[in-house]
This record gives structure tokens, C-alpha cells and sequence, in this order.
């Protein structure tokens, strides 16, 4: 019955005997009611290999589809920690950092100077100084920070590669929160300012190679990103009129969606959009007898989102209103996502979670804060669910976490990374003594 929720789940996904003999979620070989009765709940996991097919994806995509170079960079707000930025290192990407404390994360994983790109919309001074001192890429995102990267670049001696970022005037269809291109938004210059911030490189020796763009977060039509590029292609043409100046490198950025829900599969594969925007520069840049530039393509949630899993355990369940309500140990604490952007999740119990029947009842999975906005899933067909069991809520790899808060005094659930039937913790739970690290004594 509830079979349709499984392509849903990372690629590894299987049913195999449990612990007391009924079928139990296994996902990278690892049963999750063994990795919840290891680490507790709620718990986040992620399937290592259906990372690398993620990547894999990408990767083939651009080969088959650019005939120029191409590459991948990981847009690390997605999802960060030491084990994924060393993952994502270790499959030869840039890792995107937004600000100097995604760079210490980085740094600390070992990620090396060349593989780091620095992002952000109102860097501060730290983020700068960080963003010289370590990353072989800033991206500038307008003209006053140009200015302050000039006077700190000539006070270093030195400057990594600058890439502008673009204001192209189009956003892609999603949830507004999470559009950034159009000609009002917040981020990027138009193009007069990229024309000057070129010729203002030019006359202080700046490094300038790249430009980028990004139109907003979590689109499934590719043809949304063909104006933006017709954008940046009659700009690089200008750039190259006006100022003899060629982009060595161009992203588009990121945004490619994922699907949460089984009313929304099936996934749309990569290769879509990637095709799309590969064969549109290609054909709008062969006017040109020049090189073409590196295609950057940067993700976030289309290389990890799928990978992961929030797993909870159910506390209360109550009966209010005719509505059946399924109490979580977690909620808005670590998934801010269905209250910020009413994202529409799916589960599974992990115990059974096929053949049980289905009841008339739905259900609404809450979590335990205070307030009624704290609401993880509505009205989703689920079996009689008990007290004590586990739910596994599928698609929870991409910016969960991230936003995670301490509301209510919560604690931020562990990691585990899973691969061949190993499951390796990458971060512990926070512990009531980690809410008072900050708090003067
Ligand atoms: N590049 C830039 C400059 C970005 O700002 C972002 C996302 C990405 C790449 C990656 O986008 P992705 O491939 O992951 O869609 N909190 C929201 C998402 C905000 C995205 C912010 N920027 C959510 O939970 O849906």
C-alpha cells in the first residue's frame, strides 16, 4: 500500500528481516531500528553511496552535454560537516562556503585552498579576511565589497580568484523565500555594475575570472534558467566589446529540485537541466570565436537531500478533534522546513512498513515544541501507529540540519554516515551541558 513512498528513500533502500523477524528499513545495509537503538532519536543518517550517484550524475551529465570544460561545486549550506565536506572534497568538487564559519568548517576537514569558493550577500570583514586568506575563489556580490577585497588584496600582497555575481533579472518558479534573480532581489549586480566592477579589476590588477549567477533554490523546469543565461551571454559579449574581457569561467549556479512527496514522484533526473543549460551556452556562445568557459554548476539539495533520512520516535498518540495526531521527539527544532515554506513531507514506519493496513484516519505528525506551528507532516495516510515506534521521514538530507535552532532547549539530533553495512557516527547529539557553552558563568 505504501509502496510508492520507497523511491523516496536513498538508493540503497531494502526490506530485510529486523531484529524481532518482521520486515525493518535497512538503507546503506544498516538496519535504522539497530542505528536508532544505537544513537537514539531523533536521528539524521545519511546513505553515502547515494551521494556518489548523485555526483556521478552530475558528472556524466557534463561530460556528455558541454563540449567544453566543466565542473561541480557543492553548495556546503545544504549540508556541513567534517565527513561531507572531506566526501565532497574526495570527489574533486569546490566546496562552497557561505561566510567565515562555514570556512572553518571546511579548513577544518582539511578541504585544500584550491577546492574552496566563498559566497555571501553582506560579507562581513571576517568573512572577507577568511575568504582571501583561504579560499582560491570570491565570489563578490557588489561594488562596495569589490572596493573592500581591492584595499585588503593589495594590503595581503595577493587575491584569490574573483568571480562576479550577477543579477539577471529571473527567478525560477519556487517558493519566494528561496528566489534570488530577480531584478529586485537582494543578491548580485546588474549588468552596468558587473561592466564597471570589470574595468575597476582591470585597473587594479585584480583577478578577476568568472561570473556567476543563481536564480533561486528548489525549481524542476529547466527552461527556467534559458532568459538569465541569453542575460549573462549578451553580457559577456559586452565585456568582451567594451573591455576586451572573457570569462574563463560561468555558473549558473544551483536550484535543481528534488521531490519530497509521492504525489510529486518521479524524480526528475539531472541530466535535464544540466542538458538545457550546456546546449543553450554552447549554441549562444558559438557566434563567438573564443573559448568556451568552464561550466560551474553549483548544487546544494540535488546531491544530498535524497541521502538523507530524519528518523523519530513516536511519543504520544492522541485523538483531538477527529484528527489523529502522531507525537514526534522531533520536530520544528530540526526541520523548520514544512513551518518556514509549508514543504510537504512523506514516512514510513520503520517495523513493517509495507504490508500493515491502511486505516481511514490520516494522520498529522507533530513534534514536541510550543507552538502549534511545530507541524512536520499533515494529513498523510499511515497504519494503526503505536506508541514507541520508529518513522522514518525520507528526503531530509538538504537544509534541515542547517537551520536547525536550540528552540525549547532542543538538542540537535546526531549524524551517521552509512556505507557498505557500516554506520559511522559524524556528529554526536548536542547535550544539555552544549546549551550553556556560551552562557558566561
Ligand atoms: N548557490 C547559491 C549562491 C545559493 O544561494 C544556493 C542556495 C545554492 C547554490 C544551492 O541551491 P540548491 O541546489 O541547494 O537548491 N533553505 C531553503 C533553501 C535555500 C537555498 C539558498 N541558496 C530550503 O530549505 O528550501
Amino acid at each position: 500500500m505504501y509502496r510508492d513512498r520507497l523511491p523516496l528513500f536513498p538508493d540503497t533502500v531494502a526490506l530485510r528481516p529486523g531484529q524481532n523477524g518482521s520486515p525493518s528499513l535497512h538503507v546503506g545495509g544498516c538496519d535504522l531500528n539497530r542505528l536508532a537503538a544505537e544513537w537514539s532519536t531523533p536521528l539524521y543518517i545519511y546513505d553515502l553511496q547515494t551521494i556518489d550517484s548523485a555526483v556521478q550524475a552530475y558528472q556524466d551529465a557534463l561530460s556528455r552535454h558541454y563540449p567544453g570544460p566543466a565542473g561541480i561545486t557543492y553548495a556546503g549550506k545544504a549540508s556541513l560537516n567534517l565527513a561531507m565536506a572531506r566526501l565532497m572534497a574526495a570527489h574533486g568538487l569546490l566546496l562552497d562556503c557561505t561566510g567565515v564559519g562555514e570556512m572553518h568548517i571546511a579548513r577544518a576537514a582539511g578541504v585544500p585552498p584550491a577546492q574552496l569558493l566563498m559566497h555571501g550577500v553582506n560579507k562581513s570583514q571576517a568573512d572577507l579576511q577568511a575568504g582571501l586568506a583561504h579560499a582560491g575563489t570570491l565570489v563578490v556580490d557588489n561594488p562596495p565589497e569589490l572596493e573592500r577585497i581591492a584595499q585588503l588584496a593589495s594590503a595581503r600582497g595577493s587575491a584569490p580568484a574573483l568571480w562576479l555575481r550577477v543579477r539577471p533579472g529571473y527567478a525560477v518558479d519556487t517558493h519566494h523565500f528561496r528566489q534570488t534573480g530577480q531584478h529586485d532581489s537582494k543578491f548580485g549586480m546588474d549588468a552596468d555594475q558587473c561592466v564597471d566592477a570589470i574595468a575597476f579589476c582591470q585597473r587594479n590588477d585584480l583577478p578577476v575570472t568568472g561570473l556567476h549567477f543563481h536564480q533561486g533554490s528548489h525549481f524542476h523546469a529547466a527552461e527556467q534558467v534559458l532568459p538569465a543565461l541569453d542575460m549573462v551571454c549578451e553580457l559577456m559579449g559586452r565585456l568582451q566589446r567594451q573591455l576586451n574581457w572573457w570569462p574563463q569561467v560561468l555558473s549558473p549556479g544551483g536550484g535543481w529540485g528534488v521531490v519530497y512527496h509521492e504525489a510529486d514522484l518521479p524524480h526528475r533526473p539531472v541530466e535535464e537541466y544540466v542538458a538545457t543549460v550546456a546546449a543553450a551556452l554552447a549554441e549562444k556562445l558559438s557566434p563567438y570565436a573564443l573559448p568556451l568557459p568552464r561550466l560551474q554548476v553549483e548544487p546544494g539539495r540535488s546531491l544530498v537531500a535524497r541521502a538523507g533520512i530524519a528518523i523519530y520516535r513516536v511519543g504520544t498518540v492522541k485523538r483531538a478533534g477527529g484528527r489523529r495526531w502522531l507525537l514526534l521527539d522531533g520536530g520544528m527544532a530540526d526541520n523548520i522546513r514544512p513551518a518556514l515554506y509549508r514543504a510537504r513531507y512523506s514516512a514510513l514506519p520503520v517495523t513493517d512498513p509495507l504490508s500493515r493496513a491502511p486505516i481511514s484516519e490520516n494522520a498529522w505528525l507533530a513534534g514536541p515544541y510550543c507552538e502549534s506551528g511545530d507541524l512536520l507532516i499533515e494529513d498523510l495516510p499511515l497504519p494503526e501507529i503505536k506508541s514507541g515506534e520508529l518513522l522514518a521521514v525520507p528526503v531530509s538530507g538538504a537544509y534541515q540540519l542547517m537551520m536547525a535552532s536550540n528552540y525549547n532547549g532542543a538538542l540537535r539530533p546526531a549524524v551517521v554516515m552509512l556505507r557498505d553495512a557500516c554506520a559511522q557516527l559524524a556528529q554526536r547529539r548536542e547535550t544539555v551541558e552544549d546549551l550553556l557553552l556560551r552562557d558566561i558563568v
